[in-house]
């Protein structure tokens, strides 16, 4: 079988060879198929495949393009033979494509997927100091009662650490040697580091109308030379109760509840007469030695007393309600000022102050 006018039609086109029989030619594109499909590994490579095999170019093109020259006798034939070929080749390109389209997405989920066993990439991490823990438990215990919290300035006037706390101006805490002064001299103008949190009373009764019921955690400052139980800088937690009705049996009962929420429910307190400024009885507060539970010589926490020095407190000085604006006559109150560096040290058997500056992590990562 040939085309009529093969000749003419192959002159301007000499790059393809001239089909010189159809039928063979479809035969040998749909047997050759199958393995340039089979060699082919990726998509592009396939979608290049598809035109070389069914395009313009092709044989199937080729033969496609000259149907209108052959003999009509041959036609139905050759066309039966180019819809075969056509089907095989684009049943044999549509199988590789789907494997193909299969490795891609099995290679893109290899390479996208994340190992969930791999140890990761960690930075350890902190936990809060020990003495915000601790100033945290004690703020908690009162705030559980009623209690709000307040702050003041750490750089205060001497008025409100002094002078409104009913502390005279020859009372010997105010001295250079105790007391870390920012501005000296003129007596109505000193601004010193506050020696405790106390002043805080003042202001916040200063600002507020009663009752009052605050507990105010915060840095003190002293000019102490650091040894194993003093440090020039430490923290202290002070606490004031005023109202219309307010006894000792009050402060008492409150720092009972106070020692048994801290220490355990087996605690009992003591108070021993003290005395402070701007409280009227004060008291310094021991509480029962959670360690040896009573008097056990050589005890490392009570050191065998079976009593544990906590804090200060007493009645709040009618002075010092006075010196706020509120009347001595309608409110009474109480007041406690404990240091949160001996609170911790108590509770965690610490042997000195010093661990909580030193910033050693073997110390740190304890609590
Ligand atoms: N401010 C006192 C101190 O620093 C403690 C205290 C507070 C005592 C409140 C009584 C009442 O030692």
């Amino acid at each position: 079988m040939s085309f009529p006018n093969e000749q003419v039609e192959t002159q301007g086109r000499s790059n393809l060879p001239p089909v010189v029989d159809p039928i063979s030619a479809l035969d040998r594109a749909i047997s050759e198929t199958p393995a340039a499909v089979a060699a082919v590994d990726s998509l592009e490579g396939l979608a290049m495949l598809e035109s070389t095999l069914l395009g313009k170019e092709s044989a199937l093109g080729e033969v496609r393009r000259r149907m209108g020259q052959l003999d009509p006798v041959d036609r139905p034939k050759i066309g039966a033979k180019l819809n075969e070929a056509a089907e095989v080749i684009n049943a044999l390109l549509t199988a590789r494509r789907a494997e193909l389209e299969a490795e891609d997405e099995g290679r893109r989920v290899r390479e996208e997927s994340i190992d969930v066993t791999l140890q990761a990439i960690t930075f350890p991490s902190g936990s809060l100091h020990l003495i915000q823990q601790t100033i945290d438990e004690v703020v908690d215990i009162f705030v559980a009662l009623g209690y709000r919290v307040a702050s003041g300035p750490e750089a205060e006037l001497a008025w409100y650490n002094f002078d409104a706390l009913n502390t005279p101006s020859t009372h010997p805490s105010r001295l250079e040697s105790d007391t870390m002064y920012l501005d000296w001299g003129d007596p109505d103008d000193e601004v010193l580091l506050r020696t405790h949190t106390s002043p805080v009373q003042a202001r916040w009764m200063e600002q507020h109308e009663p009752p009052v019921y605050i507990v105010v955690p915060g840095r003190s400052y002293r000019t102490d030379t650091i040894d194993a139980t003093h440090l020039p800088v430490f923290h202290q937690i002070e606490g004031l109760a005023v109202d219309t009705d307010i006894n000792f049996g009050d402060l008492r009962g409150t720092l009972l509840h106070f020692a048994r929420e801290f220490f355990g429910p087996q605690s009992t307190v003591r108070m021993r007469p003290h005395f402070f400024p701007f409280t009227e009885p004060s008291a310094e507060l021991d509480v029962s030695c959670f360690a040896c539970d009573g008097g056990e010589p050589g005890c490392r926490v009570c050191g065998g007393s079976g009593w544990v020095e906590l804090l200060g407190c007493g009645m709040v000085d009618p002075n010092v309600l006075e010196a706020v604006g509120y009347d001595p006559a309608q409110l009474t109150g109480f007041a406690f000022g404990m240091g949160v560096e001996r609170l911790a040290m108590v509770r965690h058997g610490i042997e000195t102050v010093r661990h909580f500056i030193d910033n050693d992590i073997r110390f740190l990562e304890q609590f």
